[in-house]
């Protein structure tokens, strides 16, 4: 259910509009390493250009704490930019606010685009002042809000801004909501959630909520591990936080007293080192080595997954299920995501996958372009799913 204005909603011919991105990208070398996000956004770039607008981009990029930080400015985003429109210039001010964008903005002509420099340059932008919004919202006459990965965040360019200006959300904001609307909110049943990651004590909030909600919750990962502890399992020297032994029992009544099944794997991949071909061997859950860490879940284990998943209609993960970035302990996720798209494919399943790391083990499995939908967003796609209300998507709902 859209209950935000889009772009739809809009009147964009000849208007200055002010869109919010995340070109928060990694570099390697002073270059965008990976052009994901800037993808992602070229639709509503290319929609708003194509409709005559003057379209004027802002971004953070880093953590600069509201000092200029030469090395985390946005200026090598410009030409990546350029090629994810079609070569279509960007023109780049040398500050967001200021002479430097007012020049940049006042110049920009009926469907050419510009991009403003690291808004975390300015401490405004994080303390959400209003002044440091007024500065912005002067350069633009409509909001856009492309920026879901952002939308946690309660700063200026996402929510002081919006109660500023007419504020409507890009299609990839757009996109973003509806696929987890669609996942959590109105889900067709039963729903599956799988869990992975290295710490039970990172994702605490999340596994709380999805108890409530789901029918299925499926623990993988390192964080696995603190659970087996938890319950009495000897896990030898794998990765496993003994201190929140008690946080585990409590997720587990949780789950009990809702009507959540729990599962945890039955057998692992262990081995004496993290290291690509070590020397690995598969046991049950019961029989892990003093000696030995758990660095994958088992076949046995994501056999079982992919058969519970079978009965399942709705599925949500965050987190890969073992140590994917080293073989031979990427296979339990590879097998569990490759299952998944096997079912998404064949319409029985809608799969909606989050997290940085989540996204790249199913580009590693080959799969990410098989799920529902494979979001952007790191913290703001897990506050989502643990029912936190997101600033930038209040501020959208809100919006005049
Ligand atoms: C992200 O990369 O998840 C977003 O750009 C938010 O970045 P932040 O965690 O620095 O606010």
């Amino acid at each position: 259910m859209v209950n935000f204005r889009t772009l739809d909603d809009l009147d964009v011919a000849g208007r200055r509009v002010l869109v919010r991105g995340d070109l928060n990208l990694p570099m390697k070398d002073g270059r965008v390493a990976d052009t994901t996000r800037i993808d992602r956004h070229a639709p509503t770039l290319v929609e708003l250009a194509d409709r005559g607008a003057r379209v004027i981009v802002l971004s953070h990029f880093g953590r600069p704490k509201g000092r200029v930080v030469p090395a985390l400015s946005l200026r090598p985003v410009v030409a990546p930019l350029s090629a994810a429109l079609g070569g279509r210039p960007v023109a780049f001010a040398e500050d967001c606010v200021g002479p430097a964008a007012e020049r940049i903005a006042a110049g920009l002509g009926q469907g050419h685009i510009a991009l403003l420099e690291n808004l975390r340059f300015h401490p405004g932008e994080e303390a959400n002042d209003p002044d440091f919004a007024g500065k912005l919202a002067s350069l633009g006459e409509i909001y856009v809000d492309d920026a879901f990965s952002c939308a946690h965040r309660a700063h200026a360019s996402v929510e002081a801004i919006a109660r500023l200006l007419p504020a409507a959300a890009g299609r990839l904001m757009q996109a973003e909501i509806e696929a987890l609307e669609r996942a959590l909110e109105t889900p067709e049943r039963p729903v599956a959630a799988l869990v992975g990651g290295a710490k039970v004590s990172t994702k605490l909030g999340l596994l709380g909520a999805l108890v409530e909600k789901v029918e299925l919750l499926v623990i993988g990962g390192a964080m696995a591990n603190t659970f087996l502890h938890a319950l009495g399992t000897e896990v030898g020297r794998s990765l496993c936080e003994r201190g929140m032994a008690e946080k585990a029992r409590g997720i587990v009544a949780r789950a009990e007293a809702s009507g959540c099944t729990l599962m945890l794997p039955g057998d692992a991949v262990v081995a004496s080192e993290l290291k690509a071909g070590a020397a690995s061997r598969t046991v049950p859950l019961t029989a892990v080595p003093a000696d030995a860490m758990i660095l994958d879940i088992g076949p046995k284990t994501a056999a079982e997954v992919a058969a519970r998943l079978e009965d399942c209609r709705t599925l949500v993960w965050n987190g890969p299920l073992g140590a994917f970035e080293t073989s031979p302990f990427d296979a339990g996720t590879t097998a569990v995501a490759k299952a998944v798209a096997r079912r998404t494919k064949a319409g029985r399943l809608l799969s909606v996958a989050g997290g940085g790391d989540t996204v790249a083990a199913l580009v590693h499995a080959g799969v990410a372009d098989d799920f529902s939908y494979v979001s952007t967003a790191g913290g703001a796609f897990l506050a989502w799913l643990e029912g936190r209300e997101l600033p930038g998507v209040a501020a959208l709902r809100a919006a005049r």
